[in-house]
């Protein structure tokens, strides 16, 4: 066999590998958070389901100034942001793993970018961006929270 086509199938298995690795679940983070952590967490979650569906609703209606609003307020409430005390941010740290903090990342992007697309009054923008934004609910929810969100549980 050639060298070549060897390393190919040696990254080949490597990248089979590293794919059914990540779409493994993780165990859920919710039992290692903190009192304090699990009710920021929470509260964030909730303000960020009521902007979802308000920007749901301006969304389909083109109201452009309430999508850039709530979708701006998204952005902002990024747990990681907020004024979280070191031993807060230590807690956190050590909670959850990368993956976590990435798929929260990632959604925060998109939640900007989703206030810039209603800037420019782009609605197919926002359409894609919203429905990223859900599906970053998907996969958090049913890699980290699988304990609370059973119907999610990756099978
Ligand atoms: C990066 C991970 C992550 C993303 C992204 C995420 N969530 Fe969550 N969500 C969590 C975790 C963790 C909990 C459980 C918190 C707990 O029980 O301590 C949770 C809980 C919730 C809850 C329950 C809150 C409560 O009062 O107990 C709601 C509602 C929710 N999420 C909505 C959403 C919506 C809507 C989206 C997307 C628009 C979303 N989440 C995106 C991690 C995430």
């Amino acid at each position: 066999m050639k060298y070549r086509q060897k390393v190919g199938y040696v990254s080949l298995a490597l990248a089979t590998i590293g794919l059914s690795l990540s779409t493994l679940a993780a165990d859920p983070v919710t039992p290692n958070l903190t009192d304090k952590l699990s009710q920021l967490l929470k509260q964030e979650m909730r303000s960020v389901q009521s902007a979802m569906a308000t920007i749901h609703v301006s969304m389909v209606t083109g109201d452009h100034k309430q999508v850039a609003t709530q979708a701006q307020q998204i952005h902002d409430s990024f747990i990681l942001k907020q004024s979280l005390t070191k031993q807060d941010k230590k807690d956190l740290m050590s909670a959850v793993p990368k993956g976590f903090v990435k798929l929260d990342k990632d959604f925060h992007r998109l939640a900007a970018g989703l206030a810039e697309a209603a800037k420019d009054k782009d609605t197919q923008k926002q359409y894609e961006l919203y429905n990223e934004m859900t599906g970053s609910c998907i996969a958090c929810h049913s890699k980290y929270v699988s304990d609370r969100f059973d119907g999610l549980a990756e099978q």
